[in-house]
């Protein structure tokens, strides 16, 4: 799909995944909607693309309402939503046993709630359109569990749940679902999930880069996928094999550390 000029709202817009997928889809021709509570950082961005490609509308995906007025403005501004990528996120690590329960439902409240608000807020409008596309920024974290990730496992795999439910009613519609899952990449996600509390397995998979991310998930979008996408693309026998042999991957995911 040629981007020129189609509308991308994106979630978490404020640093990271988010602020490099805006960055490639105004480069790529689309103008786009940041969203995050950091308003002074959106506005630093939307200085950085151009005004008039770009619409700052400050969002906590938490509040019913915010999301609401994040719609509206997109409508108000552009008059449509073409992708909506549901970025907003964030980890907090620690063994379960260690872990308070406020830290689970902050997660859930942001990673699981706020990608479903933001869903409900501009589905209908594609549909009503037959028209458009849902990103949904998962992770490998959702489709692999490891040690010290059991709160932030638990939300991404329901991410990870939801979109493939989301794909499966999409099916013979002409809106799309794509899931995008990254491994490990040093962004502001570490502020909170410190390098040093990721398990040695998690280390040993490797790194990889915000722009590599933010380039999948526009190539996704150009290409309007309706699927998985796994990043580094290396992941995807590592997530295979994990589904079809849980046992044998707990086992090796421990002799790891
Ligand atoms: N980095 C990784 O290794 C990695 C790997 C796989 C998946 N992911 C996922 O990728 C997504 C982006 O993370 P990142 O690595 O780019 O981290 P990041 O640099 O910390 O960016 C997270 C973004 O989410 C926004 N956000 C957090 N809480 C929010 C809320 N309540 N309402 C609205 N926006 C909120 C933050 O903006 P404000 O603070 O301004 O609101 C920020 O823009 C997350 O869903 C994360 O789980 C990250």
């Amino acid at each position: 799909m040629d981007l020129t000029n189609s509308v991308i709202v994106i979630t978490g817009a404020s640093s990271g995944f988010g602020a490099d997928i805006a960055r490639c889809a105004v480069a790529a021709g689309a103008r786009v909607v940041l969203a995050a509570r950091s308003a002074t950082a959106l506005d630093q961005l939307a200085d950085e693309l151009g005004r008039d490609c770009t619409l700052v509308q400050p969002t906590d995906v938490t509040s019913d309402a915010d999301v609401a007025r994040l719609a509206e403005a997109t409508f108000e501004r552009f008059g449509r939503a073409d992708v909506l990528v549901n970025n907003a996120g964030f980890g907090v690590l620690d063994r379960i046993a260690d872990a308070p329960l406020a830290d689970l439902q902050a997660m859930v409240d942001v990673n699981v709630y706020g990608m479903v608000r933001c869903t409900h807020a501009f589905l209908p409008h594609m549909l009503a359109r037959n028209s458009g596309q849902i990103v949904l920024m998962a992770s490998l974290a959702g489709l692999i569990a490891t040690a010290n990730m059991g709160f932030y496992n638990a939300s991404k795999f329901a991410v990870v749940g939801f979109g493939r439910t989301l794909m499966l009613e999409l099916q013979g519609t002409n809106v799309r679902c794509a899931m995008i899952c990254p491994g490990v990449a040093q962004t502001g996600f570490q502020r909170t999930a410190p390098l040093a509390k990721y398990s040695r397995a998690s280390r040993l998979a490797g790194f990889i880069t915000s722009e590599q991310v933010a380039q999948a998930t526009v190539r996704a979008i150009q290409r309007r996928t309706h699927g998985e996408v796994l990043i580094p693309r290396r992941a995807g026998p590592l997530a295979a094999f994990g589904a079809a042999f849980p046992n044998v991957t707990r086992r090796i995911l421990h002799f790891l550390g």
